[in-house]
């Protein structure tokens, strides 16, 4: 495993952070998810089994899994761990009203968590508006006071809006860290390939979050395989979309969001694998064929994050997305079709959609959709 420094604080940490986003979940009847229902045991043994195999970043948020998550990592962090690894939350700004919210919420974050610190503490989700709003409550000087107090280590923030906003952020003060969404497929969304740079060359260090696209990276269409295929060295695609990013000298940290004790191993012994190796040009240019194949074919930018749920109307929203993509990269209408009816049999399916914009308001990727929804339902109703 190589770890990376931070350099502003001098912080060094694994270069694969666990993402507890997509814990282990307890299994649901058929085709329902409950992201509150965190396999707890599970959980605990995965984090405890990365830490022992040299992860030292674990990256968590007050909203994940309705709350359950940053309880479950104080229980891992238990019996010694805590003092092992990197610990970083984020303060849910959607959440805040005054500025007397932020000492609320880090103290309940604190207590969750079961430790007297965190060594990063980021505002999350920012965009152009949640950043005036909090910044104009003082959110600063919050920040100022806990770095003094010893409570904060780092101040840093995640980001889901465009360029100029990030750079606005950047620029308004010293930052230790930003977390932002980088992947095979999204190198010029958002912040991108640009804004890493951007920060680097400030000193900020860079985490990568979502860095196989929540997971629709893991399973590449037969043509996408088929360029991997002609790769000098055989590897899965999570691989080569880990080295992309592993590849990048900007890049402190990038989280993944281990669902299952297999997926963790396989990134653990991927991160094992990659120690300093680079990219030759030969790889370059086929995961330029790659990007331009899966952009030709992507109906929906989703990446499952969940922002958007519950849907007050009951419409799985991420997982018709989910449905949709799979059909647009692999062109099975009659699977896709069948998936679909599970959802229109329990009524979670887009016709039940009210036009209430909810889900658009929360969607980190700023995606219509209530139109997309439409546009779904159009194609996979039987
Ligand atoms: N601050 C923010 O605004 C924000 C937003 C999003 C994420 N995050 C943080 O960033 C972390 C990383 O993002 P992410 O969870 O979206 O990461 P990701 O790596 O893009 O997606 C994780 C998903 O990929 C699949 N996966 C992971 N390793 C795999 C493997 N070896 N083989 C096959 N499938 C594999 C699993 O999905 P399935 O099992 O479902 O297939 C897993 O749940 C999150 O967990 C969270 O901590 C922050």
């Amino acid at each position: 495993m190589e770890y990376r420094e931070f350099s502003r604080s001098g912080i060094r940490a694994s270069l694969f952070g666990i993402g507890c986003m997509r814990l282990p979940l307890i299994p649901q009847p058929e085709g329902q998810v409950d992201g509150a229902k965190v396999d707890v045991a599970e959980a605990i043994r995965m984090i405890r089994y990365g830490i022992d195999h040299g992860v030292t970043y674990i990256d968590t948020a007050w909203g994940y899994h309705g709350g359950a998550s940053e309880k479950v990592v104080g229980l891992a962090l238990r019996d010694g761990y805590r003092d092992r690894v990197n610990l970083a939350t984020k303060l849910p700004v959607w959440e805040v009203k005054t500025a007397d919210d932020f000492s609320r919420i880090f103290n309940a974050q604190l207590e969750r968590l079961q430790t007297d610190h965190l060594d990063f503490y980021l505002l999350h989700a920012l965009d152009r508006n949640s950043w005036a709003k909090v910044r104009d409550l003082g959110v600063l000087d919050f920040l100022d006071q806990k770095k003094k107090s010893g409570e904060i280590r780092c101040a840093a923030f995640s980001f889901h809006d465009q360029l100029p906003a990030f750079k606005e952020i950047v620029d308004s003060y010293p930052w230790d860290m930003c977390q932002i969404q980088l992947n095979l497929l999204d190198s010029q969304y958002q912040a991108g390939l640009a804004g890493m740079r951007y920060a680097a060359e400030r000193g900020i260090g860079v985490v990568v979050m979502e860095p196989l696209r929540g997971g629709m990276l893991a399973a590449p269409p037969p043509d996408v395989q088929a360029v991997w295929a002609n790769a000098e060295f055989k590897r899965s695609q999570v691989e080569w979309a880990f080295r992309w990013l592993a590849d990048k000298p900007q890049v402190r940290v990038i989280l993944s969001g281990v669902s299952t004790m297999d997926q963790l191993q396989d990134n653990l012994r991927i991160f094992d694998a990659i120690g300093s190796s680079h990219l030759t040009a030969g790889d370059e240019e086929m995961i330029r064929k790659v990007q331009d194949l899966y952009r030709q074919k992507l109906k929906v930018g989703c990446t499952g994050c969940n922002y958007c749920v519950p849907c007050p109307s009951g419409v799985s929203i991420p997982d018709i997305f989910r449905i949709y993509n799979r059909y647009a990269l692999n062109g099975d209408l009659e699977a896709a079709q069948k998936s679909y009816g599970g959802h229109i049999r329990r009524g979670s399916d887009a016709s039940h959609c009210v036009s209430c914009g909810h889900c658009e308001e929360a969607c980190p990727q700023k995606i219509q959709i209530i139109r997309m929804l439409a546009e779904a339902d159009r194609i996979l109703r039987i």
